[in-house]
């Protein structure tokens, strides 16, 4: 199962004899989905070749510190932003004591003191060095500060001798990190989602549509899911593999995405409308091809209904989220849907510029709710969706707590 699919890994590898398992841990994370980058410490380089993990990877392997080339390209901040979690395995004793201590003496510990993504080791080292008082008090101080520790498991190590210390064999590590990103903020609930653009038909062939990828929508869903939540995901025409552990409605058009949201709004705790749904359709669909012919022409439009809108009018319907699509005044207009729709948040991005909204991989955001307000940088949009689904756990159960008698 592709548990990881589109996450961006970052394995630190650091010396230890383990670090041969760091080739097939690589393969099982890409076969995961995952999209992974190596980082290699001197005392790594000693057990594997950079060679091996960069043609397993598919990426350039990172190991010389503050390298100016790298640094030009890629330097360590980038690559602490780039990933979505960070695993260092094998974590030798060396590398747990540097990190312990927030050391930046090569380019691995850098990464790790200058990002704010989940971090996890894998510690590998003969088992009197794992039972150290100096090597557990390391640890304990990491586990304090948040980063999860994947093992080790027990058994007969490299150096003949029986104990803890072995590393975690890499299906148990990848498992362990798809854990990492299922945060159970929305357990139990059911989160209702719209992506993609919708079709107008005109005539057999042709049609108004949009730029929507579905990219934002179908990552909203995945980090929903993660999140604990059962997920109906209605989606308009998208070229997206279909995610999976969620129920997926596809439709054309803004009537059949109507349908499909109205039908499944009832049941849900959440509606997040991420679709572009077209705001106007031809008046006429024509049964027969529209022939050309050298006289301007003039497509009549009707408006279609409003999706988000309707839902938000439900009595005792979900918590309602819209997204907000503007080129001017985005927070400005995005206030004016919070509050013309009677929604409980709106997620106002800008569109139509170099970076961000339709089409692109990555996206900014500014979300809005009755007396707050909160800003997402420039990010993926798995990563954004992650940080607003956290935010909308958040309002809600507030709103839901302030409604307990
Ligand atoms: O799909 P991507 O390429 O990843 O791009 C993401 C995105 C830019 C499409 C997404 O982030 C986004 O902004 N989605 C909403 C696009 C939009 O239609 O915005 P709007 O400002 O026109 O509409 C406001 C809200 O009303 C939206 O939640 C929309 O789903 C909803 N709406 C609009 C018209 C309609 N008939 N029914 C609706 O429910």
């Amino acid at each position: 199962m592709q548990t990881l699919t589109n996450k961006r890994i970052l394995l630190g590898v650091s010396g230890s004899i383990a670090a041969y398992k760091s080739a097939e841990l690589v393969r099982l994370l890409r076969a995961a989905g995952a999209e992974v980058q190596v980082v290699l410490t001197r005392g790594g380089a000693e057990f594997i070749t950079p060679l091996t993990l960069q043609a397993l990877s598919g990426r350039p392997v990172h190991y010389r510190h503050l390298d100016p080339e790298t640094e030009a390209a890629m330097g360590h901040i980038e690559l602490a932003r780039w990933a979505d979690a960070i695993l260092v395995a094998p974590a030798s004793a060396d590398f747990l004591a540097r990190l312990a201590q927030g050391r930046a003496d090569d380019l691995l510990a850098s990464i790790c003191l200058a990002s704010e993504t989940p971090l996890a080791v894998a510690p590998a080292m003969n088992q009197r060095m794992w039972s150290q008082p100096a090597t557990r008090a390391n640890v304990e101080l990491l586990r304090r500060r948040g980063v999860r520790v994947f093992g080790p498991a027990s058994g007969e190590q490299a150096c003949g001798e029986v104990g803890e210390g072995r590393m975690l064999e890499p299906a148990e590590l990848v498992a362990c990190l798809g854990g990492l990103f299922e945060s159970g903020v929305l357990q139990g609930l059911q989160v209702l989602v719209s992506a993609g653009p919708t079709r107008e038909p005109i005539d057999p062939v042709r049609f108004l549509s949009n730029r929507s990828s579905g990219r934002m929508g179908y990552a909203l869903a995945r980090a929903a899911v993660e999140a604990g939540a059962a997920v109906t995901l209605v989606s308009g025409p998208v070229a997206l593999a279909a995610p999976q552990r969620l129920r997926l409605v596809q439709v054309e058009t803004a009537a059949e995405m109507y349908e499909a949201v109205m039908a499944a709004a009832p049941e849900a705790d959440l509606y997040i409308g991420a679709a572009a749904v077209a705001d106007y359709r031809p008046r006429r669909r024509l049964l027969d091809k529209l022939k050309k012919t050298a006289t301007p022409l003039t497509l009549e439009l009707e408006p279609t209904a409003d999706i988000l809108a309707a839902v938000a009018a439900l009595e005792d319907g979900p918590f309602t989220v819209g997204f907000a699509a503007e080129t001017t005044n985005v927070e400005d207009y995005a206030r004016a849907k919070l509050r013309d729709k009677s929604l409980d948040l709106v997620v106002a991005n800008r569109v139509g510029g170099a970076a961000g909204g339709f089409e692109a991989e990555n996206n900014a955001a500014v979300a809005l709710w009755a007396g707050g307000r909160k800003a997402f940088p420039l990010q993926s949009k798995d990563k954004l969706a992650r940080e607003l689904i956290r935010l909308i756990a958040e309002r809600y159960h507030a709103q839901d707590t302030a409604q307990d008698p």
